[in-house]
Formats: structure tokens, C-alpha cells, sequence
């Protein structure tokens, strides 16, 4: 809730409710339209403070305010405002829709989104507390059926101990010349990073017999010693594992085997999970605390042979359309973000262990059978539900046992992680398998226990039913002009590729609810034809998806949407992300669909895991686009409003001068400011029908929106430098200041926005790219930096030596790097090829040498000062690098003789990237120290 719970949990809570019943006992006060606004939005403000979304006086205020809006807008009295939300996903806006007393109608094209809402909006409602006392009974019933069929391939340690996970690792046979040791893939060593309690494991090579042995090895005060034998001190332990960047050394003969060679290998084994070999066993103890660590024991193996000999009589016998273990394909259109094929794990059954298999495919008939002990009881509506939130809980089960699970050594609490700690499915070399059993990590009471959580938290709200279903957005099923409110947050071009994940949850809900939901889940897989989304490009893909189609097709929803929308209904769509690329195309569908632009407004929505919404993202900060039809009272699209360009030039930048310190005061700065701008600008645009030139040319929203590109950065660049005349600075400093404005995070949270990320994956497959190296400077967006710059009459490919552009990022560089650009002999022209390499590959104090050099061949060591740069920036940057490097002397000079500081620009300048370098980096320190020398040379 960022500002809100810093701003208001101390100062609200039901205390404040007074405030606004205070008003509302005080009619007098009501027929002030100001006053009741402020109330309004204090009550909203208050409202959306988490802790008081359950308080009943705000329910039931929020709930009236509702009805009386509604009735007030030509609402039957009785009736209730539909909203509907037809990109529904984890269901956070129909939810909330209930909450303040409208109907909600969710729909997805995604079937786990739909049922999700269908638990959510219909069972709930429906069924409230009845429904968590029946999961949470049939729940324990399944875990007492699971533990008498499975307890055996769970065996107990002889003395007592709980396995709780076992620790794996995939192999390869070492391709060194005359070596073929069985390599254990290994990223990591670490167990446990406890301060008093860290384990790790080591690779005892075993040349001899062609393997590696492990040993594990704990700390103790004075070192790290072997677990097995604490007198036997480890000199360099080591705990980095045996992979990098997908090619596997061997302990054994120190052979690298490349990546290519590795996939193959595993390619051969369809992934290698069910051969891997068995590191480490973790257990725990009754009555003691924390997690023990032993090495593999005969039982260990045998119990897991075991399981795959049941796995394999039962698989022969089954009978149904849908086999034990899931052998739907993995497509290969989002192989950049689920590159597991390239592994040969090419269906969704490869990523699990053959006792996951066991284990999961167990619980999923289960979860049929309590569907048909409930129906055979009661009303099947409530077996429905019953079984729909089971089978939840099995694919929320599957997240932690799949042999994507890595096992999680962190302080806060040593577990097994599960498979979506980010929108991506990527491959691990080693894994930690845990036990249905356990109470304490990836566990059955863990994946049942959150659904009745939920039903707890949302019961006594009394919620009124919505309704969930599943349709595509660009295709609904309501009539026209059915609706009241058309609220959405649609998907982001390819910020996250719901169907391709969803995917690993569908193959369970479907065989946990076999003859339930049949429409919903007829497919084998979730449809992806109709998605609206871009496939990142790949050359094993066979993907149309790409922009083009995502544009055409956010249009027709955004036009379905109008169509079902009354004409005096009201619109708001919802948009988080921060590429330039994708809110133009937003924005384009938006208008072209024939609405207009009302309101726009940035709002904090973190949800953190309210819903925990399998496969679906979290809102974070975002702009809420408040729209509406522009129709004719019959519901006709309006045509006729044709306007000028040039009076729309000319309101734009007083709009955004209007707008700009408005979002300040919110604490809406840099991007996320920028960003909110481009609603209010368009609000102008799109009023009309069409906007024409004179000449009778129609305006296209592209071009409209580099004016507001450059509106907003010459707004925000007076609002940098404080009203202060800017046409004074140079392009690189106008450039500069904008860059580090722009990614300056309010409290709105402007950091990089999760969606935004590149995937960054462990094995560096198929990006081809790997990790990134973490780079000094300041990134931004290509596209937004071009924008900026151009706004600014600067261009990115004329400041070479302080920018540099690579893909679709550009990066500003630290002022370090620039050292040899600014003080060598080329210190004019842009820096050449090889010296930003040499540069580059400086770490840290790396300018100081560049410095020396300089120096020496320009000879103003001891008594000269170096040559001023060309422009106030690059001698703001000199001063700031003489400091750095404890050249006093020199810096006096030259900001004294050489007479850099005789500039009140060099002054002003500074001052203002004082305030915009982020606090923690180097810059900061530097231009700082250069401020406080300028009281002491008398400038
Ligand atoms: C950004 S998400 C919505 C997130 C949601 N507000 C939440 O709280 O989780 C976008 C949703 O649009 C859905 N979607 C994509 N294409 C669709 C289409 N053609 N019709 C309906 N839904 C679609 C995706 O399945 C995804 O659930
Ligand atoms: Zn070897």
C-alpha cells in the first residue's frame, strides 16, 4: 500500500470514520459540493488502507455510497451497478467491485483465472464459511487416504528423523578425454546460512570410480569442519557448485563439458530428473529445532524405486482419456521463458520426479473421490466447490514438487522454493524434492490450508454473488449496453505469458476435476490461440502472436468493451507497464476503439498475495485511464467531432504544466510521472472524433505523442532545475538531469517495474545472453531515452561519450568512465572504441590510473591544470573526477585559473545534480565535495 499505510495507519483506522459521519450527520454540510468532495475522497482514501477494507462501518458507508451513486446516474432503484471486467485474471477488480456492493462480471479466456473467480465470486458468496470447514476436513481426510497408499515411499529415518526433503542433482558423463566420471550438476553447495547453523555440502572427487562423493560440512566457530568427523577441519571450503552458465565442470579430471554437450546429454534423458543422483537428505528431528542434514542411506533409494515400480503398474492400468502423469506437450512458443524442451523435458510430466508423479496423480484422484463423497451427501453445487478449491490445492501442491524446486538455504528459513518465484519456468540443475507429509515445507496442509485461509478472510464480508466465466475479451458474451462500468487491467504486450505458464496448473485442476467444469477445461491445453499478448520471438517458435496481432486485438476488445458499456456508462482501464512501446499501443487502442479519455490517474495497487492468483501478476503501481464511450445517447459512435491541430498544440503544454506539480505533490515523480502525464494529454486528442491539420489531414496518435513526449520532458526539465531558465544548459546537460529524473522513484515506486524484467536465467539457454553483468550508470529504456532527448532538441547518437546504446537499453554512463574521454588527448571528441572497452573493464578506482596517464602525457601534474572540457557538464565532471582522486591542488586550478568556476552556469549545474544523482552513488559524493570547495576558492 506504499503511501497509503505510511501515511495512514497511524492516523486512521475506524478512528477516522468520524471525520466522515460527522459530515454526514451535519446535512447542512452535504449541500457544500466542495466540502462533500473532500469528505469523498477522504473516505476513499481511508478505505483503501488494507486494514480497513474488512472494518463493517466502511463496508456498509462504501456500499451506500455505491447505491446512491448508481440511483443518482438513472439506476432503478433495488438494482446494482454492473461492472464487468473482461481481462479478469487473479480477479482483484471484480473482487473489490463486490466489496463496495456493485455485480461483478469477470471473464478470461484462461480457464485457471476463471475458475479461480468462480471460487472466489460464486462459491464464496455462496457458501462462505461452510465451504473452508468442508476443504479444510476433506483436506485432512485426503492426507490420512494419501499418507496409508504413499507412507512407504516416505520412509522414516531408523532413529526417528523426518526426511523433509531430498536434495538432488541431474547428471552428465564428463566428455573429458578418458575421463566419463558421472558429473553432478550443482549450482550451488550452500544448505544453510544460518549465522550459527551453515551446511554446506562438498565434491569429494572419486576418479577411480568415475564419480563424485559428498561430504557435508558444517561451521563451527573457528571454521568449517565435516559433519561426519568435526575433529577434521575443511581448509577452502568451497560452495559454488559444479555449473556455470550451463557448462559442467568435472571434480574429477577439471574437464569443462560445454553447454551444448550438457543439453544433449540431458536432451537423451528427457531432462535427466528421474536418473539424477541423490545428494543429501534433509530432516528433522522430534523435539529439536531447525533442519538436519545427512547424506543418502540404502532406505533412501530403495523407497524411491519403489515408487516408480507403483507408478508403472498403475500407469499400465489406467484406463481413462487422460493419462496418470501428464503427458500434455510443452509448446514451444514461450521456449525463451520456459526453455525446458531444449532439455528434453518436452511434456508437462518430464519436470516431475517419478514420486512427484506418484504423489500428485494420488492426490488428484482423491480430490474426484471427495468430489463424489460430497455430491452423493448434499447439493453438487457444494461438491463443486469443494472439489474445485482441492483441486487448487494440488496444482499449488505441484509448484513445490516438481523438480524445478530448488532447495533454499537463506537464513529466514531453509525450504524447498517453488517453481514460480518469477513469471517464467526455467531450468535447475539440481533440485530438493519434498514430502506431502511434511508440516513444515511443500507440503499437503501447506497447498489446502491458503484456499481456506482465503475463505476465512473474504466469508464475513458477505459478499454478494458475481459472476466468473470464461470468454475472450474480443469476443464477449453480454449484450450491448449492459453494463454500467467497464473496469480492466488488460495484458501487456509480452510482459507475462499467462497461457504458457498457466499450463502447468491446467494439467492438474483438469485431472482433479474430472466430469466437473467440463466446458472450461474440454482442452488439453489452455487456449492460446485468442490471447492477447506477444510471444517473445524465438527460432524453434511458430508464435503469430506478434505485435500487430496484440494491437488488432486489443482493439476489438477495448471496442467489445464500448459495445457492452452504456453510453453513459463509465471506463477504466488499467495500465502498469513501463514500456514506451506498449502504453502507445494502449493508448492507440483506446482511441481508435472509440472512446475518450476523461481522467487518468496514478494509483498505488501492490497487492502483495491478497489473492494469491496462480500464474497471474500482481498489480504494482499503475495508471488508471478513467474513459468513456463517445457515443451518441442511442449508442452510436459519435464521428462528427473533427479538431484543430493547431488548438491542440497549443493546450497541451499548459495541460501538462498543470499536471506535472499536481503529481509531484504526490509523490509522482520521474517515470512513473511521465507516464501519468500521457493520460490527462490524450484526454485532449481524444475528445474529437478525428483531429485534421489544415490542410484536412487526419492527425495519427504516433505523432501526436512525440509532442507529448517533448511536452512533458521540457516540463519536467523546469521543474528540475526549479523554474529556472533551462535554455541556458547545453543538450548533454538538459539530457543528464531529464535521465536521472526520469529514474528517480517516488514514493509511487517508480524502480523497475517486475514486469519489465528480462527473464535472467540460471542456464542461459536460449536468450543466448546470460547474466547480466551489473554495470555502473544509469539504464533506461532505448526508446524512452530517445523520446527524451529529442524533447529536449538533444540527439542520443551525438553524445556518444556519455551515452551508450546496446539493444534496446541505453545506458548513461558514471562519470568515471568518462575519465579518459574528458582528460585524454581525444578528450573532445567522442570516446573511441577501445577506450570505452578499456574503460569499461576499470573496476572501481580504474579512473585513477586513466587520470595518471593523462596527466603524465599532458605534463599539469604538479603545477598546470588539465584543459577544460567543451560543454559545463564535462567540466562539472572533471572537477568531479580530480576530487575523486584526491587531486585537490588540481581541482582548485582548475576551477580557479583554468576558470571552469568562474561559470555560474558550472554552479547552478551542479547544484541541480546534486539533488538528482540517487543518494548512494559515487556521484553524489563527488559533485557534493565539488559543491563544498566553492565558498573556500572565494566563486
Ligand atoms: C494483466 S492480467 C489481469 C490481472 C488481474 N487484474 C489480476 O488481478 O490478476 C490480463 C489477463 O488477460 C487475460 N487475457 C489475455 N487475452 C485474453 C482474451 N483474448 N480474452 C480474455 N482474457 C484474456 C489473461 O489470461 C490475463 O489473465
Ligand atoms: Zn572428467
Amino acid at each position: 500500500m506504499g503511501r497509503w499505510t505510511q501515511k495512514h495507519r497511524a492516523l486512521l483506522g475506524p478512528e477516522s470514520m468520524p471525520r466522515f459521519i460527522a459530515l454526514n450527520n451535519t446535512p447542512e454540510k452535504l449541500n457544500d459540493n466542495l466540502l462533500l468532495r473532500q469528505a469523498l475522497l477522504d473516505f476513499i482514501a481511508d478505505f483503501a488502507n488494507w486494514d480497513n477494507c474488512t472494518v463493517r462501518e466502511y463496508l456498509e458507508t462504501s456500499r451506500a455510497l455505491t447505491q446512491a451513486a448508481h440511483e443518482a446516474l438513472g439506476g432503478a432503484p433495488g438494482t446494482r451497478p454492473l461492472v464487468v471486467d473482461p481481462f479478469a485474471g487473479g480477479g482483484s477488480i471484480p473482487l473489490e467491485a463486490l466489496r463496495v456492493g456493485a455485480d461483478a462480471f469477470a471473464s478470461d479466456l484462461n480457464p485457471v483465472p476463471v475458475l479461480l473467480n468462480k471460487v472466489v465470486l460464486e462459491y464464496i458468496p455462496k457458501y462462505g464459511q461452510q465451504l473452508a470447514d468442508e476443504v479444510r476436513k476433506w483436506g485432512e481426510w485426503i492426507k490420512r487416504e494419501a499418507e496409508k497408499e504413499l507412507g512407504e515411499f516416505y520412509p522414516k529415518d531408523p532413529d526417528g528423523a523426518t526426511p523433509i526433503a531430498y536434495l538432488w542433482a541431474r547428471t552428465i558423463q564428463c566428455e573429458g578425454p578418458g575421463c566419463g566420471a558421472e558429473v553432478p550438476l550443482v549450482r550451488s553447495l550452500w544448505l544453510a546460512k544460518k549465522p550459527n547453523r551453515s551446511a554446506t555440502l562438498q565434491l569429494v572427487p572419486n576418479p577411480k570410480a568415475k564419480r563424485v562423493d559428498f561430504q557435508i560440512n558444517i561451521k563451527q566457530r573457528d571454521g568449517w569442519v565435516n559433519q561426519a568427523n568435526p575433529r577434521t577441519r575443511v581448509e577452502n571450503a568451497k560452495f559454488d557448485g559444479t555449473v556455470k552458465r550451463g557448462s559442467a565442470t568435472c571434480p574429477c579430471c577439471g574437464y569443462t563439458t560445454p553447454v551444448v554437450r550438457v543439453r544433449e546429454q540431458l536432451k537423451a534423458r528427457r531432462g535427466g530428473a528421474n536418473d539424477a543422483r541423490l545428494m543429501c537428505v534433509v530432516t528433522t528431528r522430534p523435539g529439536e529445532q531447525g533442519r538436519f542434514y545427512r547424506l543418502p542411506i540404502g532406505a533412501d533409494l530403495t523407497a524411491v524405486r519403489a515408487a516408480a515400480a507403483e507408478l508403472e503398474r498403475r500407469t499400465a492400468a489406467v484406463q481413462g482419456a487422460l493419462s496418470l502423469v501428464p503427458n500434455e506437450i510443452i509448446s514451444l512458443n514461450e521456449i525463451r521463458r520456459i526453455s525446458l524442451p531444449i532439455y528434453g523435458m518436452t511434456t508437462w510430466g518430464d519436470l516431475l520426479s517419478r514420486r512427484n508423479s506418484l504423489t500428485l496423480a494420488t492426490l488428484a484422484r482423491l480430490v474426484n473421490e471427495v468430489g463424489r463423497k460430497v455430491r452423493a451427501e448434499t447439493d453438487g453445487d457444494l461438491a463443486d466447490a469443494v472439489q474445485t478449491c482441492l483441486a487448487f490445492a494440488v496444482s499449488r501442491l505441484a509448484d513445490r514438487a516438481s523438480s524445478i524446486c530448488t532447495w533454499r538455504p537463506q537464513a529466514d528459513q531453509e525450504k524447498v522454493e517453488h517453481v514460480f518465484t518469477r513469471q517464467a519456468i526455467q531450468m535447475t540443475w539440481d533440485f530438493a524434492e519434498g514430502t506431502f507429509l511434511s508440516q513444515r515445507t511443500a507440503g499437503w496442509n501447506d497447498a489446502y490450508e491458503p484456499p481456506a485461509a482465503l475463505i476465512d478472510e473474504l466469508s464475513p464480508l458477505k459478499l454478494a454473488s458475481g459472476t466468473a466465466v470464461q470468454s475472450s475479451a474480443a469476443k464477449h458474451t453480454l449484450p450491448n449496453d449492459s453494463c454500467n462500468a467497464f473496469i480492466t487491467d488488460p495484458p501487456y504486450y509480452d510482459a507475462i505469458p499467462y497461457a504458457h505458464l498457466s499450463d502447468f496448473f491446467y494439467v492438474w485442476l483438469r485431472r482433479s476435476l474430472c466430469g466437473v467444469h467440463i466446458d472450461c477445461l474440454k482442452n488439453s491445453h489452455v487456449p492460446k490461440d485468442e490471447e492477447i499478448v506477444v510471444d517473445r520471438p524465438h527460432e524453434l517458435s511458430t508464435s503469430t502472436h506478434d505485435i500487430a496481432f496484440y494491437e488488432r486485438e486489443l482493439t476489438n476488445a477495448f471496442g467489445e468493451g464500448r459495445r457492452l458499456l452504456r453510453p453513459d456508462g463509465i471506463g477504466t482501464i488499467v495500465f502498469a507497464s513501463k514500456t514506451t512501446a506498449s502504453w502507445e499501443a494502449i493508448l492507440k487502442a483506446v482511441v481508435d476503439a472509440g472512446w475518450t479519455i476523461t481522467g487518468s490517474w496514478p494509483i498505488d495497487t501492490e497487492m502483495e498475495n491478497r489473492i494469491s492468483a496462480q500464474g497471474q501478476a500482481r498489480l504494482a503501481s499503475s495508471v488508471h485511464l478513467v474513459c468513456r464511450p463517445r457515443e451518441n445517447p442511442d449508442g452510436s459512435l459519435r464521428t462528427d467531432e473533427i479538431g484543430d491541430w493547431r488548438d491542440v498544440l497549443q493546450e497541451l503544454p499548459s495541460r501538462i504544466h498543470a499536471w506535472m506539480p499536481r503529481l509531484a505533490e504526490e509523490g509522482v515523480v520521474g517515470a512513473d510521472a511521465i507516464f501519468a502525464c500521457l493520460g490527462p494529454a490524450l484526454e485532449i486528442f481524444s475528445r474529437y472524433s478525428r483531429v485534421e491539420k489544415a490542410s484536412g489531414e487526419a492527425v495519427a496518435l504516433k505523432e501526436y505523442l512525440e509532442q507529448v513526449w517533448a511536452a512533458v520532458a521540457k516540463e519536467a526539465l523546469t521543474m528540475v532545475f526549479h523554474g529556472a531558465d533551462t535554455t541556458g544548459f547545453e543538450p548533454d546537460a538538459r539530457l543528464t538531469a531529464m535521465w536521472l529524473w526520469t529514474l528517480t522513484a517516488g514514493t509511487n515506486g517508480a524502480s523497475n517495474d517486475e514486469n519489465d524484467e528480462d527473464e535472467e536465467s540460471d542456464d542461459d539457454e536460449s536468450d543466448g545472453g546470460g547474466k547480466k553483468v551489473t554495470q555502473g550508470g544509469f539504464v533506461l529504456e532505448y526508446d524512452a531515452a530517445r523520446k527524451i532527448a529529442q524533447g529536449l532538441g538533444a540527439h542520443l547518437e551525438e553524445l556518444a561519450s556519455m551515452v551508450e546504446v546496446k539493444g534496446d537499453k541505453a545506458r548513461l554512463l558514471p562519470v568515471a568512465e568518462r575519465t579518459k574521454a574528458l582528460f585524454g588527448r581525444d578528450e573532445s571528441g567522442p570516446a573511441t572504441k577501445r577506450a570505452k572497452k578499456k574503460a569499461k573493464q576499470q573496476m572501481a578506482f580504474g579512473f585513477e590510473a586513466e587520470l595518471e596517464a593523462a596527466e603524465e602525457e599532458q605534463g599539469w601534474g604538479v603545477i598546470g591544470a588539465p584543459q577544460a572540457g567543451q560543454t559545463v557538464l564535462d567540466r562539472i565532471h572533471q572537477s568531479m573526477i580530480l576530487f575523486a582522486a584526491g587531486r585537490g591542488e588540481a581541482l582548485k586550478r582548475f576551477l580557479v585559473e583554468e576558470g571552469a568556476g568562474r561559470d555560474e552556469r558550472f554552479w547552478r549545474l551542479a547544484q541541480a545534480l546534486s539533488a538528482l544523482y540517487p543518494s548512494s552513488t559515487d556521484e553524489k559524493r563527488w559533485v557534493d565535495g565539488v559543491l563544498a570547495r566553492k565558498k573556500g576558492l572565494g566563486l
